[in-house]
């Protein structure tokens, strides 16, 4: 578990300088950059093409050595093994192998990571409902689109239950509704204590989903901090009321004036084409049109924890010099992650753990709500078991 006032990432004088095949300096990449990534927050990386975003999450991974400066993960180097097993990424560009299925796709990766079969199978069904892709899990991810290839990398991002999740431009290819899919999931993951950093050139993105960003231009730092403060207009006051008639707003005109203030601006608002979007096609699945596409339930994988994933067991008793510990038979009576079946059940395995069946006190009176308002029971819900059982936040 994280500690609430330790830095998930810290960066200082971070500098990349990639040079050509004569060692000649080519390109200053990233310059002299100093970041502090807190537990879950989502931390932004914004910028134009070029600006050294990639370069700077790969040498986070420790896919990339710095030319100078130093960073460390969960307080370690990035290149040391267990700051890796507590990580899931995203890469910008999904090098998935061509001939195998989605299924087979995650399961590859969830071998990586030494999860028994059963876990695997468990947590396949999960994330590929969440990612909106399991009509099509028996298809050639060859054969994905852009944006089906960004869910399946989701997916496969989440699969050992990462502490730290790194998404390079995570919405790249995706339609608006994926787009706000994938910006909830973002939400809802860091409200269940994931730390997220994620980059992009888009700017609804960030401002959407984003605590705190660091804006980018040719690897150097122009701007960092609270997305709130950076975009604030302290010194202006916005009020929103029913339709007014043009006497009332002369009122109101006549009252500021008694004041000293100057009414600045006075009409409808607008929606924004995202949300009439959204609205219609929303309508559209509630009617039932058939579509060719991804289709996502808004359900968060309820394996997704703040805890610590099985990978991240694994590689602890193989540093302790312990033996893995051995996967439970197939045929046992009450299989610890075996498919809830109603959202009672999820919610009791969530506070309880997976033994019990009933609902216990701390289950709200109110029944849950399908889709939406499910996320906000069940983070309520862990939040609450996180306070008991770790460091508060
Ligand atoms: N392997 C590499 N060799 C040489 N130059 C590179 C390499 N990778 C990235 N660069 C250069 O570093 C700069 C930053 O790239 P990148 O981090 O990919 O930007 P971004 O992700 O913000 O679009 C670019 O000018 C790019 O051409
Ligand atoms: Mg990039």
């Amino acid at each position: 578990m994280v500690e609430a006032n330790q830095n998930v990432v810290r960066t200082a004088g971070l500098t990349k300088i990639f040079r050509d095949f004569w060692l000649r300096e080519k390109v200053t990449a990233v310059a002299d950059l100093s970041l502090e990534i807190r537990p879950r927050e989502v931390f932004g990386l914004l910028g134009p093409n070029g600006s050294g975003k990639s370069t700077t999450l790969k040498m986070i991974l420790g896919l990339l050595f710095p030319t100078r400066g130093v960073i460390s993960v969960f307080d370690k180097p990035p290149t040391h093994v267990r700051a890796k097993a507590r990580i899931g990424f995203l890469p910008e560009e999904s090098n998935l192998y061509a001939f195998l299925d989605a299924r087979e796709t995650l399961d590859f990766y969830g071998r990586l990571f030494h999860l028994p079969r059963k876990t695997r199978r468990h947590r396949i069904d999960m994330l590929l409902e969440m990612v909106g892709l399991g009509s099509v899990a028996y298809r050639r991810v060859g054969e994905y689109s852009k944006g089906m290839q960004r869910r399946i990398g989701l997916a496969q991002a989440l699969i050992n239950d990462p502490d730290l999740l790194i998404l390079d431009e995570p919405t790249s290819g995706l339609d608006p509704l994926g787009t706000r899919q994938f910006k909830d999931l973002i939400r809802t993951l860091a409200q269940r204590g994931k730390t997220v950093i994620l980059s992009s050139h888009l700017l609804a993105d960030v401002e959407d989903v984003c605590d705190r960003v660091c804006i980018l231009y040719g690897g150097r730092q122009r701007a960092e901090g609270d997305v709130n403060d950076l975009l604030a207009r302290a010194h202006q006051t916005q009020i929103t009321t029913d339709q007014l008639d043009e006497a009332t707003i002369q009122a109101v005109r006549n009252l500021l004036a008694q004041h000293g203030r100057e009414l600045l601006n006075v009409q409808a608002p607008r929606d924004r084409l995202e949300s009439l979007f959204l609205r219609i096609v929303e309508e559209a699945q509630r009617q039932k049109l058939v579509t060719g596409g991804a289709v996502a339930t808004g359900r968060v994988a309820d394996f997704l924890t703040a805890g610590k994933g099985e990978g991240h067991e694994v590689i602890e008793s193989l540093l302790a010099g312990r033996e893995e510990p051995a996967p439970e038979p197939e045929s046992a009576e009450a299989p610890a992650e075996s498919k809830p079946k109603t959202d009672e059940q999820v919610l009791t395995r969530l506070v309880v753990g997976p033994d019990a069946e009933a609902p216990t006190p701390e289950t709200p009176a109110e029944p849950p709500k399908p889709a939406q308002a499910d996320h906000g029971v069940i983070d309520n819900l862990l939040s609450k078991d996180n306070d008991e059982g770790g460091p508060s936040a």
